[in-house]
C-alpha cells in the first residue's frame, strides 16, 4: 500500500506472526465475514450459545476501522440522542440508547471473563460546545439524553479538557480501552472448541451459504457478513449508506487529559488519551470530498491546547451513516434468515458493533429480540426518503461528471513527489501521482464499482470516489469497498 499516512497508534499491538489462512474445505455452523469488533464479538457470542463459528478475514484481525479509531466505548455519543429523536422519535433514540448501555456494560463483561488484557479504563464521556454557537446542540442533547434514560450531568468545570468550553454534559463509567488487543483477545476466545479465526482469508464470493475465499471453502448453515461496508453486490447498501473519512493524530504531550471528549460542532473536535499520549480526531468529510491538510490542523489545533512533545502516528479511517441516521442490523436482504449484515455506525462501532453482534446473534440463533425491526436494514424511514432522494440525485451529477470535471493540466511534468492531479488526455482525462522515487503512475478515474469519477486525496495519497466511498491506491490497487476491482493502469502523460 502506497497511501502516506503512518500507522494507527493501535495497529502496532498486531504480532508479527499472522494467523494462517483458509485452505481446502470446512464445515461450520456459521461463517463470519471480517474479523472487526462486529465479526468477532458475533462469532464470540454465537460460539457461547454452542455453534461452532469460524472468522474468515482478508487482512489481519483489527486491522480495519476497528484498529483505526478514537477507542472510546460509550453510550454519549456527541448528538446523536437529538438526531436520532429528531428522524424516528423518542421511542427509537430510546432503543439506540438501552442498546448502548447494554453494550458498553457488554464489552467489560466480555473483558472480565475472557480476561482480556486491554488497558480498560473507566472514564466519562463528555459532549462539549467548543465556540459558543454549539451551546444550543448540547443543550438539546442534554435534554434528549435525560429522556432517554441516560444519567447526563451539565456543567462546564469538570471536564478534564485544558481550554474553557462554553458548555458540556458528561456520563460517567464510560470506557476506554486499546481496540487492537481487545479484538485479538477476542478473536483468542473465539479459537478452540471447533471455532477458529483464519486471517489473510479474503472472501471473493458467497453462494448460499458456502463461502468462498481464494483459497478454500466453507460451508456453513448461516453466514454473517461483517465486512464494514456489506460486500455482497446485493441488497443495494451503497444507495442507504454515506461514508464520512475523519483523521487522527497522536501525540506524546507534557500535560496529558485523560478525557473522553468531542465537541458539536463542524469542524468537531474530538479528543481521547492512551497513557500520556493525546489522540485527536476530526476534520470529517464525505469521502471524495475535498479535505485541506487535515492533520496540519488537528497538530496545530493539539499544540494551540497542549504542550506537545511529540506527534507520534497519524492516520484516518472511515464509516458509513445510513440515510436515516440509525444502524442496520439484520437479514442482508428482506425476509432473509440464512445472511446477515451489519453496518452504518455512524463512527461509534465500538459501542453499536457491539449491541450489532448481540443482535445478530438472536437473529442467527432465532430469538426473538424487541431491537429487531428497529435496526432492520429494510425498515422504512419516511421522514428520511428526501435525504436518500437527494443523495442519489448527486450521484447521478457525478455519474457524468467527466464533462465537468476540469484536468489539472496536459502533462504531468510538474507534479512534484507525492502530488496526484488529472491529466487531459485525448477526449478523456487520467489521474497521475508522482511517488517520492519521482515514477509516474496513471489510472483511469472511472470507479469500478458504478462508474463515477474518483478524486485525489492529498492527505492520503489515494483515489476516492464520491459516490459511495471506495477508495483506490495510486496503482489503482483497491483499499476500500464497495468497489471490488482496481482501477485500470493507463500509461501517465
Ligand atoms: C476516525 C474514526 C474514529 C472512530 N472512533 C470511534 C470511537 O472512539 N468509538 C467508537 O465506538 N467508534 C469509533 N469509530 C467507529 C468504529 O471504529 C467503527 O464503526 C467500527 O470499528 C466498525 O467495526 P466493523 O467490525 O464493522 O468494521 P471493521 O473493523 O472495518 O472490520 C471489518 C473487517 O472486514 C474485513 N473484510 C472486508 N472485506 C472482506 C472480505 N471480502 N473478506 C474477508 N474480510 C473482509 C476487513 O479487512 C476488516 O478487518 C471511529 C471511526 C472513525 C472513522
Ligand atoms: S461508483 Fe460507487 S463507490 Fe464509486
Amino acid at each position: 500500500m502506497t497511501t502516506t499516512a503512518d500507522q494507527s497508534l493501535w495497529l502496532t499491538a498486531l504480532p508479527a506472526q499472522p494467523r494462517p489462512p483458509l485452505t481446502g474445505q470446512h464445515t461450520f455452523d456459521v461463517a463470519v465475514v471480517g474479523g472487526g469488533i462486529t465479526g468477532l464479538t458475533t462469532a464470540l457470542l454465537l460460539k457461547r450459545r454452542g455453534l461452532r463459528v469460524v472468522v474468515l478475514e482478508a487482512g489481519r484481525v483489527a486491522s480495519g476501522v476497528s484498529g483505526n479509531n478514537t477507542a472510546k466505548v460509550t453510550a454519549l455519543q456527541a448528538t446523536v440522542y437529538s438526531q436520532i429523536r429528531s428522524r424516528h422519535g423518542l421511542g427509537a433514540a430510546t432503543d439506540y440508547a438501552t442498546a448502548s448501555v447494554a453494550a458498553v456494560a457488554q464489552v467489560a463483561e466480555l473483558v472480565r471473563s475472557e480476561n482480556i488484557d486491554c488497558d480498560l479504563r473507566r472514564s466519562p464521556a463528555v459532549t462539549y460546545a467548543y465556540a459558543e454557537d454549539e451551546v444550543r446542540d448540547v443543550d438539546h442533547e442534554l435534554i434528549t439524553a435525560r429522556q432517554v434514560g441516560l444519567p447526563v450531568r451539565s456543567g462546564t468545570t469538570d471536564v478534564d479538557l485544558p481550554f474553557p468550553v462554553h458548555a458540556a454534559i458528561r456520563l460517567d463509567d464510560q470506557i476506554a480501552l486499546h481496540p487492537v488487543k481487545y479484538l485479538l483477545g477476542l478473536a483468542g476466545a473465539v479459537d478452540g472448541d471447533g471455532s477458529l479465526v483464519y486471517e489473510n482469508s479474503r472472501v471473493v464470493e458467497v453462494k448460499g451459504t458456502s463461502v468462498h475465499t481464494e483459497g478454500g471453502r466453507v460451508d456453513a448453515s448461516q453466514v454473517v457478513i461483517a465486512t464494514h461496508f456489506p460486500m455482497l453486490d446485493r441488497g443495494l447498501y451503497f444507495a442507504r449508506l454515506e461514508l464520512t473519512r475523519a483523521y487522527c493524530v497522536a501525540a506524546r504531550v507534557k500535560n496529558p487529559t485523560q478525557a473522553l471528549a468531542i465537541s458539536t460542532g463542524s469542524p468537531s473536535w474530538s479528543v481521547s488519551a492512551y497513557g500520556d499520549q493525546l489522540i485527536l480526531a476530526g476534520q470529517s468529510h464525505s469521502t471524495g470530498k475535498p479535505v485541506v491538510e487535515p492533520y496540519r490542523r488537528l497538530e496545530d489545533f493539539a499544540r494551540q491546547h497542549w504542550q506537545v512533545e511529540e506527534i507520534t502516528h497519524r492516520w484516518s479511517a472511515q464509516d458509513p451513516t445510513a440515510y436515516d441516521h440509525l444502524p442496520m442490523i439484520g437479514g442482508y436482504t428482506p425476509g432473509s434468515d440464512t445472511l446477515f449484515t451489519a453496518t452504518g455506525y455512524m463512527k461509534w462501532g465500538l459501542t453499536s458493533g457491539t449491541f450489532a453482534a448481540s443482535l445478530l446473534a438472536d437473529l442467527v440463533t432465532g430469538k426473538p429480540n424487541d431491537l429487531a425491526a428497529r435496526f432492520s436494514p429494510h425498515r422504512m424511514s419516511l421522514k428520511s426518503l428526501p435525504d436518500l432522494v437527494k443523495k442519489n440525485a448527486e450521484v447521478a451529477v457525478q455519474m457524468v461528471g467527466d464533462r465537468v470535471m476540469p484536468a489539472a493540466a496536459t502533462s504531468s511534468e510538474d507534479l512534484r513527489p507525492g502530488q496526484g492531479h488529472v491529466v487531459r488526455d485525448g477526449a478523456g482525462k487520467t489521474g497521475v501521482y508522482r511517488d517520492a522515487e519521482g515514477t509516474l503512475h496513471g489510472v483511469s478515474l472511472r470507479c469500478t464499482h458504478l462508474g463515477c469519477l474518483v478524486r485525489f486525496n492529498a492527505a492520503e495519497h489515494s483515489w476516492d470516489c464520491p459516490c459511495h466511498g471506495s477508495r483506490f491506491d495510486v496503482d489503482g490497487t483497491v483499499l476500500e469497498g464497495p468497489a471490488t476491482r482496481p482501477l485500470q493502469r493507463k500509461k501517465p502523460r
